[in-house]
C-alpha cells in the first residue's frame, strides 16, 4: 500500500496512546480455564438487535474503504453476508447507501454523522431508511475530526495529489494513485450530488469533515433521530457510566463502547478497560459492542467474558480488502472464526453464551 494510505488507516490522534491503550488493555487479561468439560462441539452463534449471527465479529463503520480496493464497501458487505455477520456502512464511504444496499441485500447498519445542515442528515437517514438498513448507528465521539498527525504530514487527500514529502511514495505506488485517480469517484459517494463536493476537487479529508460536521450536537439531536428512524438505534462512541446511563434513558438499543481505534480524544483509556464500568451501569437494558484494538479470537472472548455482545473490526478488515478483496475481507473474518473456537476449545467453555466474567483474571488478579 501507499504509504499514505497505511497511514491513514493505521494511525491514530496525537501521539497515539489511545491506539496502545486499546491492545494493552487485552493483555492486562489473562484466562481461568476450566479443564474435563465436553467441548467436542462449539456454538460461536449469537444474536445481535434480533439478528443471527455466525460469530460474535462485525465489521465496523469506516470511511473511504473504498479507496482500498474498488468498491470496497460493496465487497466489504458482500463478505460479511457470505460469513453470517452483519456489515455498518459508513456515512462517508465511496460507495453510495443504495450500492451497497443493492449488492449485499443481508444484514447492513448504517452509521451516520449528524452534519451542521440538518437537511442533508435527514436525507440521509431517510435514503439509509428507504434502502433497507436495518439499524441506524449514530457516532458520537467526532464534533470534529481528531488530530491525525500522520495525515498531516503525509499532505492527506483524495484523490492523492503529488507533494514534495509524498511524491516518491505515489511514484512508487504508481498503479495505486492511478486507480484511484481515475476511479469515478474517489471520495465521498454519498455526497457526490451535493454542492459540498465536486468530482474534480481534491478533498482533505480532515478539511472537509471539520466543515461538515456539527460541534453543537446533543441528547436532543438523539430524540430528534428517534422521531426520523423507526428501527433500532446503537450509539457508537461511548466510554464512561454516565453517558451509557444516559443512553439507556434515551431508549437506545445498542451502545458501542469505542474510542474511534484512538483516532478522535488521545489520552482515553483502551476500550475493553471501561467495558466494565459500562456493563455494569446498563444493567442488560441494552446490547453492547466493543470495538478498538480487537485482533485475535482471544481478544473477542475476553470482551465476551466482560459483557460485551459482540465486537467491531475496523483495521483489521480494511487490510483484508487491501490485500485481497471480497475473499480477504472474509480470510479475516474465517481468522478470527477459528481463533474463537480453538479458544473457546482450550479454555474449556464450549459456548459463546456461557462466556462471564469467571473466565477472566483481571488486571488486579482477581475476577
Ligand atoms: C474509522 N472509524 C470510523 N468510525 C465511524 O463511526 N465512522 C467512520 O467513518 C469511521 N472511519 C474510520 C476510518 C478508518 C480508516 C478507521 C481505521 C476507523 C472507527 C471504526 O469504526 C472503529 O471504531 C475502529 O476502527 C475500531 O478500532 P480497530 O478495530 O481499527 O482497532
Amino acid at each position: 500500500m501507499p504509504r499514505f494510505l497505511f497511514d491513514f488507516v493505521e494511525g491514530g490522534a496525537d501521539d497515539e496512546v489511545t491506539v496502545h491503550a486499546n491492545r494493552r488493555a487485552f493483555g492486562d487479561y489473562s484466562f481461568r480455564a476450566r479443564t474435563l468439560v465436553d467441548v467436542s462441539t462449539r456454538d460461536l452463534s449469537t444474536t445481535l438487535l434480533g439478528q443471527p449471527l455466525a460469530l460474535p465479529v462485525i465489521l465496523g463503520p469506516v470511511g473511504l474503504a473504498g479507496l482500498l480496493a474498488p468498491r470496497g464497501e460493496v465487497l466489504a458487505a458482500e463478505a460479511a453476508a457470505r460469513k453470517e455477520t452483519v456489515f455498518v456502512l459508513s456515512t462517508m464511504s465511496v460507495c453510495t447507501i443504495e450500492e451497497v444496499a443493492a449488492a449485499a441485500p443481508a444484514s447492513r447498519w448504517f452509521q451516520l454523522y449528524i452534519w451542521k445542515d440538518r437537511e442533508v442528515t435527514r436525507s440521509l437517514v431517510e435514503r439509509a431508511r428507504a434502502a433497507g438498513y436495518s439499524a441506524l448507528c449514530l457516532t458520537v465521539d467526532v464534533p470534529d475530526m481528531g488530530n491525525r498527525e500522520r495525515d498531516v504530514r503525509n499532505g492527506f487527500v483524495v484523490p492523492p495529489r503529488p507533494t514534495p514529502s509524498n511524491v516518491l511514495d505515489l511514484l512508487l505506488h504508481l498503479g495505486w494513485v492511478m486507480r484511484m485517480t481515475r476511479s469515478p469517484r474517489a471520495t465521498f459517494g454519498n455526497f457526490l450530488d451535493t454542492k459540498a463536493l465536486s468530482r474534480r476537487d481534491a478533498v482533505s479529508v480532515a478539511g472537509y469533515t471539520s466543515r461538515q460536521f456539527d460541534q453543537s450536537v446533543t441528547w436532543a439531536d438523539v430524540e430528534w433521530l428517534r422521531g426520523l428512524w423507526p428501527g433500532p438505534l446503537v450509539l457508537k462512541g461511548i466510554t464512561t457510566a454516565e453517558d451509557a446511563r444516559r443512553a439507556v434513558q434515551h431508549g437506545v438499543e445498542a451502545i458501542v463502547v469505542s474510542n474511534h481505534g484512538g483516532r478522535q480524544l488521545d489520552g482515553l483509556p483502551g476500550a475493553l478497560d471501561v467495558l466494565p464500568e459500562i456493563v455494569e451501569a446498563v444493567e442488560g437494558r441494552a446490547e453492547i459492542v466493543l470495538d478498538g484494538g480487537v485482533r485475535r479470537g482471544s481478544d473477542v472472548v475476553k470482551a465476551l467474558a466482560l459483557g460485551a455482545r459482540a465486537c467491531m473490526i475496523g483495521r483489521p478488515f480494511l487490510y483484508g480488502l487491501a490485500a485481497g478483496g471480497q475473499s480477504g475481507v472474509e480470510l479475516v473474518l474465517e481468522l478470527l472464526r477459528k481463533e474463537i473456537d480453538r479458544t473457546l476449545l482450550l479454555l474449556g467453555c464450549p459456548r459463546v453464551a456461557q462466556l462471564d466474567a469467571s473466565y477472566l483474571r483481571g488486571p488486579e488478579g482477581a475476577h
